[in-house]
């Protein structure tokens, strides 16, 4: 690719959208019976009782958002189906919760956005989680009867995501205390991931029975972790060790049972093998709290970094797509990228570097199909209640008023092009410092080589 490339488009099959699930935008209804409901309850404080977030149970609520994300052009909505509303006891069905979303998919068709479904984003009925949550085998098939019922329901859905994250999921509810149920203990950890695995296969088997030209998946946690030092084999091995126990383990176990790679990707990190440095730095307990024992150098490298402290370093993402292209040959779809800022300053630039290195995966030959900014709106990010903001549509959780934020406009208009104009981009969005940085950084991006250091990628930040 010529370096002075100014205008990056995107194949014509190529999709734009963002990303919610249910329990963060649906408001703290009192019907609901999920093990979060329960935890939250238990944990007064974590969401304060006025507030309620973006509503999208309320009718009339999911439906303006969806309007909103029509008017800036979206092409995918990613959404996700609560399992405690659909099967609030045991074999009992609601019919009204499946005629709440049969409501939201219908608005997403008149809008022409295609929905996309996850089935499972984290939270449990609480009546599976009174009989042992993932560490039950008897999940596996419970989730496979929701799924029948699900697909029966929404035969005019394409794409469905089983689960969300199982990695974060066993790590943080398995492993360490973070999220409902607090098991912790290996033997709880290696039981979930066994039962998660097995519950996708069983899912993937009875929505293709269901619907036959249905497109599944999982959408995998990935960080990518890279050597600090590149020549030395230890810390190779080191950092490939834990990218493989981290996330690609559980891509192994499913391979032959995903249609796409469904990649959520929020940052990557440096690793060294100078284990006397190693701090524990709590990032935020969602970032998956063991990984920030293992975090690197670039913090220290001072990389502009998000409201909780995770670096912006779209070269990680870059090199993460050739990885998965490379080791799976299966096509791609970012279900979840983004970045919380309340001030919405990194979140322009943050935007434009990630969708330059899906630009550039492509034309290096990875299969990218989709891209899905996590998130729609501001909404409920689980221990954090509602302090940490990713939406690129504000969302005031005590009144629900919408600001539509810059970092929306910016990606309408690379969505109006087909592509990325870099100098109008930047010309309209970035000054000073940030501008001068972006620009440095989409050169990186465009030339780089694989056997080039991912250093050169990591932007230093003097303010933020
Ligand atoms: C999760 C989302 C979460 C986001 C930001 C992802 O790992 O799937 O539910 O809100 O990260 O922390």
């Amino acid at each position: 690719m010529a370096p002075k490339q100014t205008f990056l488009p995107f194949p014509e099959h190529f999709r734009f959208g963002t990303a919610v699930s249910s329990f963060q935008v649906e408001g703290n209804s009192g019907e609901r019976k999920s093990d979060w409901d329960v935890f939250l309850q238990g944990h007064p404080g974590m969401v304060k009782p006025n507030e309620v977030g973006p509503e999208w149970w309320k009718k009339g609520k999911a439906e303006a958002d969806i309007d909103l994300m029509a008017t800036l052009g979206m092409q995918v909505q990613r959404l996700s189906f609560e399992w405690a509303r659909i099967e609030p006891e045991e074999g009992e069905i609601n019919h009204e919760a499946l005629k709440r979303y049969r409501e939201i998919i219908d608005h997403l068709h008149k809008n022409k956005i295609t929905p996309l479904v996850t089935l499972n984003h984290y939270t449990l009925p609480q009546w599976i989680a009174r009989k042992g949550s993932w560490e039950n085998s008897g999940i596996v098939s419970a989730f496979e009867k929701y799924v029948s019922v699900v697909a029966h329901e929404f035969g005019d859905v394409e794409t469905w995501i089983t689960l969300n994250e199982p990695g974060v999921l066993v790590e943080s509810g398995y492993l360490l205390p973070f999220f409902p149920p607090q098991r912790v203990g290996l033997l709880s950890a290696i039981r979930a991931h066994r039962n998660m695995l097995q519950a996708h296969k069983h899912a993937y088997t009875v929505l293709k029975k269901i619907i036959p030209h249905s497109q599944i998946s999982m959408a995998f946690d990935f960080r990518l972790y890279r050597p600090q030092n590149p020549h030395d084999p230890f810390e190779m091995l080191y950092a490939n060790l834990v990218n493989y126990f981290d996330s690609l383990n559980y891509v192994d176990g499913v391979k032959d049972w995903i249609d796409f790679i469904g990649c959520n990707f929020y940052a990557g990190y440096f690793l060294n093998l100078d284990l006397f440095k190693i701090r524990f730095r709590l990032h935020g307990p969602q970032i998956a709290p063991l990984r920030s024992i293992l975090f690197g150098e670039v913090r220290k490298a001072n990389a502009y970094v998000s409201d909780v402290g995770a670096p912006i370093v779209p070269g990680f993402f870059l090199e993460l797509l050739q990885i998965l292209n490379k080791r799976y040959h299966k096509p791609i779809i970012i279900t979840e990228n983004g970045i919380a800022d309340r001030r919405d300053y990194h979140r322009p630039f943050y935007e434009l570097v990630h969708l330059v290195s899906v630009w550039r995966a492509i034309q290096l030959g990875v299969d990218v199909r989709q891209y899905l900014v996590w998130s729609t709106v501001d909404n409920l990010e689980w221990l954090e209640g509602y302090r940490q903001e990713f939406g690129i549509v504000h969302v005031d959780a005590v009144s629900g008023e919408r600001t539509v934020r810059p970092s929306a406009y910016l990606y309408r208009d690379i969505i109006a092009a087909r592509g990325i104009d870099i100098t109008k981009l930047l010309s309209e969005y970035f000054q000073g410092e940030q501008k001068e940085k972006a620009e440095m950084l989409i050169h990186h991006l465009l030339t780089h080589h694989p056997k080039d250091s991912l250093k050169n990628l990591v932007v230093s930040s003097n303010k933020s």
